[in-house]
């Protein structure tokens, strides 16, 4: 065959462009919608790596075979209607390699219409994300704990128990707060909650706001809130507005507190 400079030009970038996809370290696949199950017709290298599984074992077969037991169905719908609509997507998706190990894939496929067979193929490009998806996993859990953490209830008594709050307090850990405490009263059948504030570093409106909502929420579950640790003059503080914590009683620390409930037990 003669080829004029044009096609020599071309042929030699698709060459450059077959060994580019061949060696690069992602994995890349190409489809063919034509044939029964849209198999794979092309697999590079950074596939075979990826996935442990040959060319040659995979050729002719649908991609789902990556697919397992924690593979999102959801996820697996949204690509069958990507597809079907022959519109590109990327999505995260768990897949699972040739000896059972899953991974973490950010799969990206992409319809691409071919002119001079005009015909439709899919590429799809496959990334292993694994360690980035398990440091999210990480961080979503460690700040599951921080906020944990940030408002603990620590039970010292048949009915009573201690929040012993610390540092700043934002609108986000004042609706922590109110929330654990409800669920905890509820489950313990608290009869009092002492709410220490020595270790609070900014006494704000916000928190003032906060705690006269404790105030309420406590009383309404047929508990007692005491407070310890604080100015007088943040418990004056709102007597203007419409959250006076005037009605709640405070105590310079936890130890009196205690002395407090345990004498008007003995009363009672
Ligand atoms: C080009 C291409 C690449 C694909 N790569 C993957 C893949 O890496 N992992 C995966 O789980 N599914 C992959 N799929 C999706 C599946 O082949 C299949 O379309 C999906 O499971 C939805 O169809 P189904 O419900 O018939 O299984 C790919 C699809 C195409 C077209």
């Amino acid at each position: 065959m003669k080829v004029n400079k044009e096609q020599f030009k071309r042929m030699k970038r698709n060459e450059f462009v077959r060994t580019a996809i061949e060696y690069v370290d992602t994995g890349v696949v190409i489809t063919d919608p034509e044939l029964p199950d849209n198999p794979i017709v092309y697999a590079n290298e950074g596939f075979e790596k990826l996935t442990g599984y040959t060319s040659e074992e995979i050729l002719g077969f649908n991609c789902r075979f990556l697919q397992g037991v924690d593979t999102d169905p959801g996820t697996i719908a949204e690509l069958r209607d990507a597809i079907n609509k022959e519109k590109k997507v990327k999505i995260e998706i768990k897949n699972y390699r040739k000896n059972g190990q899953y991974f973490w894939n950010e799969l990206q496929i992409y319809p691409v219409h071919i002119e001079s067979e005009n015909q439709t193929y899919f590429v799809g490009v496959q990334q292993d994300i694994t360690k980035r998806k398990e440091a999210e996993e990480r961080s979503e859990h460690y700040l599951d704990e921080v906020k944990r953490l940030s408002t603990p209830i620590v039970p010292i008594d048949r009915n009573v128990s201690i929040v012993p709050l610390v540092g700043k307090i934002d609108e986000e850990r004042i609706e922590l707060l109110l929330h654990h405490v409800s669920s905890h009263i509820q489950k313990s059948g608290d009869e009092y909650l002492i709410l220490d504030l020595s270790g609070v570093s900014h006494f704000t409106s916000e928190l003032h706001k906060g705690v006269y909502q404790l105030h309420q929420l406590i009383k309404l579950m047929g508990a007692e809130l005491r407070i310890t640790g604080i100015r007088p003059d943040f418990v004056l503080e709102g007597i203007q507005a419409d959250f006076s914590l005037s009605s709640v009683k405070s105590f310079p620390s936890v130890k009196h507190a205690l002395k407090n409930i345990d004498d008007s037990s003995s009363i009672n």
